[in-house]
């Protein structure tokens, strides 16, 4: 089962206030929708609720020291920033909301803020008069300068007995928020298909030849796209993933069978499809012949395996006159900008992902990525950081090329 969060990495802060008993409630609320969470508490936080309460619910070490070598060692501050896309800071104090604004790095939660590279919300608690201070308007309007995202907070009575702004929004109403801030709608009302996974290329009933590919940028992509409010079509080579939530998945298993796939999707379905994604890694030949039956041991300490290309996918969809927005990807281990220009050109594509997969810890079956986006106009990095956050920079990224271009 796939939940909206499903594959989403999401930071809780966690800082002092009475509302910090909901943060229990809120990090289970995540877990059920499918996210993995991490949680970092302030030492007021500490006061309110133990670590070991948000440990237990959230299945992960608690980070409460910014100076604790051990934590640091097992994952510090700044693998924390990157690991995170999102943090949720919930409660966040009139304190922490200051310190924040001041752009402080006193403690873990507000350093892992600073280190972060993806969206930070915060839903605010505390007393009404606090709340309606000008110093805390102040530095809620600099956060907000900095497209913090602020949920809440609620109006009604609070621990002190005062009624007013100042609760803290529920936990289930802070989840739903969470799931808000990664459907951003740039592809309402379009088709999409997306190619993910490898292809195996039978050699007999029990051997084939294939990749590394998890299908894990391509499936990405599909929730992306999904969330960005496209009507999303995934096909899909052999892998251990389940579906995306709101995407159609078509299962292949071989170069040919993808071809086919794709072009009934792309040229016969009968809404058109707006934007085409090659991110599977298509075996480039197949055995020219299946041998019928399991192929025998013999004596010769070599064998010879003919093979024969494949059709191209991507080249083929791009080169016909109705094409739509094609979106290729380059698997590259050497000259990655150079090859990947040259793939643009050859196939024919309109946007070309240069993926460098040399590395362990981007490209194949890793669970972070770092690209780049190449067109004829323009070249952009996007950093390292988890596939999800990488897909959903590609996704808004393609979608404003399909808007200047259409
Ligand atoms: O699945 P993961 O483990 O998450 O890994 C992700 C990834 C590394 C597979 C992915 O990010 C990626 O780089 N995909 C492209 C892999 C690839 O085969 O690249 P290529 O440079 O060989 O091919 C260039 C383009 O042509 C690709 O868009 C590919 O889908 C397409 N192609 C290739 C051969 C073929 N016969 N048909 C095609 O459509």
């Amino acid at each position: 089962m796939t939940g909206k969060l499903t594959n989403r990495r999401i930071l809780v802060g966690v800082s002092g206030g009475i509302a910090a008993y909901k943060s229990a409630e809120l990090v289970r609320r995540l877990i059920d929708l499918g996210a993995e969470v991490r949680v970092a508490m302030t030492k007021a936080a500490q006061e309110f609720i133990t670590p070991l309460t948000l440990q237990a619910l959230s299945g992960k070490p608690v980070s409460t020291d910014l100076l604790n070598t051990e934590a640091e060692a097992a994952m510090g501050h700044i693998e924390l920033a990157r690991w995170a896309d999102l943090i949720v800071i919930a409660p966040a104090s009139a304190d922490i909301i200051s310190r924040l604004a001041k752009g402080a790095g006193d403690d873990i939660l507000t350093t892992i803020c600073l280190a972060r590279r993806c969206p930070l919300a915060i839903a605010p608690a505390m007393n009404q008069a606090m709340w309606h201070n000008s110093s805390t308007q102040e530095n809620l309007a600099t956060l907000q300068k900095h497209n913090i995202h602020q949920f809440g907070p609620d109006k009604g009575g609070q621990a002190c007995g005062d009624i007013g702004f100042g609760r803290m929004s529920e936990p289930d109403a802070l989840a739903q928020e969470v799931c808000k801030c990664f459907e951003t709608r740039a592809l309402e009302g379009k088709r999409v298909v997306i190619t993910a996974g490898p292809t195996r290329e039978a050699i007999d009933p029990v051997r084939y030849i294939s990749n590394y590919s998890s299908g894990k940028m391509g499936y990405a992509l599909a929730q992306a796209a999904a969330e960005a409010g496209a009507h999303t079509i995934l096909i899909s080579g052999p892998t251990a993933l389940a579906s995306p939530e709101h995407v159609k998945c078509i299962n292949v298993v071989s170069a040919e069978e993808m071809q086919e796939a794709c072009m009934n999707q792309v040229y016969e379905s009968q809404s058109p499809c707006d934007i085409f994604i090659a991110s599977a890694a298509v075996a480039d030949y197949r055995p020219i012949e299946i041998a019928k039956q399991k192929i025998k041991k013999n004596d010769q300490d070599t064998m010879m395996l003919e093979m024969v290309k494949n059709p191209d996918i991507v080249a083929t969809i791009a080169s016909q006159a109705n094409s739509p927005l094609v979106v290729g990807f380059a698997a590259e281990t050497q000259n990655l900008i150079e090859n990947a220009k040259s793939k643009l050109a050859k196939k024919q594509l309109d946007l070309v992902i240069a993926n460098d997969v040399s590395k362990t810890d981007i490209g194949f079956n890793s669970d972070n990525n770092a690209v780049t986006i190449i067109t004829k106009e323009a070249i952009t990095e996007m950093a390292e950081r988890s596939k999800s956050q990488v897909a959903t920079d590609i996704i808004d990224y393609v979608a404003t090329y399909l808007t200047k271009t259409n």
